[in-house]
């Protein structure tokens, strides 16, 4: 698939939040009662996703990064939204590539909150683009640290509170990891970032496959070109920084909202339209599409 396919797979693109996934309009977005993990949620498209999820009136907004102000920041962003129902914000100040600080972290909101109903697993890394031999080895592998090893660190802690969330509620739980339109394309350059970013799917079939019967719903997901502190420093990409990064919000918060679990395992990009995407339900399933496979 070429990234132009890739990304006009519905024939409206979007650049920014649109009332279907403006969770200030339509209140079938709503997310009460809900608990929402955000890792990398201190600044950039991580923000706008605990923003637009804090709008869905969630019971409880937990907040992950390393950097301990920019939650700070996060979390006055939201309460400056002035939320007639706002969320209880917990703080956790972690290094997801750290095993057992994320198993901690786990077990304080198993104990604390005693409920997820909707894991994102936002934070990644991008070192500066350069062919293989040259690039810097530790950086490269800093990058599978980040965008791998550390989405499976927290799958494998969260999801047994993932399920025995979905054991006790009966309703699906969420999984959203975010890849990249780099998962499925192959730049010169770009083979740490996208190598990272196209397991990051396979990894959420892995969930889906492993999980699904477990009551998880997992999809992997592009979220948009967005000009943020990761982005600034790629100087290939920087045409393509083009999207708000209140659209990767309004998308995740959409694609939570209720089940949908055609889209389980499979990976979309927040630039679609959610209406249209719902069309083509029927294709997908039946072509099998949106799944990180080797076609013959
Ligand atoms: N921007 C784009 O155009 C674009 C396009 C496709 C995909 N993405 C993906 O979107 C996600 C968000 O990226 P962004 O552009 O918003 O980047 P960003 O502005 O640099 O934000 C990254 C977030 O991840 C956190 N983070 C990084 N390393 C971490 C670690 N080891 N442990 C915990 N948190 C960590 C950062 O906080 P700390 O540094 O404080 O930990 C920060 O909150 C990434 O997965 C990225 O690959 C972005």
């Amino acid at each position: 698939m070429t990234r132009n396919a890739a990304l006009t797979f519905t024939p409206t693109i979007h650049k920014d939040i649109y009332p279907a996934i403006n969770p200030t309009i339509q209140p079938s977005l709503s997310h009460s009662g809900r608990s929402i993990l955000v890792t990398g949620a201190g600044r950039g498209i991580g923000r706008s996703i605990a923003l637009r999820y804090a709008e869905a009136s969630p019971s409880t907004l937990i907040l992950a990064a390393r950097t301990s102000s920019e939650l700070d920041v996060t979390e006055a962003e939201i309460l400056a939204l002035n939320l007639t129902s706002p969320p209880t914000i917990v703080k956790l100040v972690l290094d997801v590539t750290d095993g057992k600080a994320v198993a901690r972290a786990a077990s304080t909101i198993k104990n604390d909150i005693g409920r997820l109903d909707v894991l994102i697993n936002n934070a990644g890394y991008s070192p500066e683009w350069a062919p293989i031999a040259d690039g810097d080895p530790e950086d490269y592998w800093r990058t599978w640290e980040v965008n791998l090893k550390g989405v499976y660190l927290v799958l494998h802690a969260f999801l047994p509170l993932l399920t025995e969330t979905h054991e006790k509620t009966g309703a699906l739980v969420h999984v959203l990891n975010v890849s990249s339109i780099g998962a499925i394309v192959c730049i010169a350059g770009a083979s740490a970032y996208e190598t990272s970013k196209l397991a990051v799917v396979r990894l959420t079939q892995f969930v889906q496959t492993e999980y699904g019967a477990k009551g998880v719903l997992a999809t992997s997901v592009h979220p948009g070109g967005v000009l943020t502190e990761l982005s600034r420093n790629v100087k290939e990409i920087q045409p393509f920084l083009t999207d708000s990064p209140n659209l990767a919000g309004g998308f995740f918060v959409w694609l939570t909202s209720q089940p949908r679990t055609w889209l389980g395992g499979r990976f979309v990009s927040v630039a679609w339209d959610v209406e249209e995407l719902e069309s083509k339900k029927d294709e997908i399933v039946e072509g099998d599409k949106l799944k990180a496979d080797v076609r013959f």
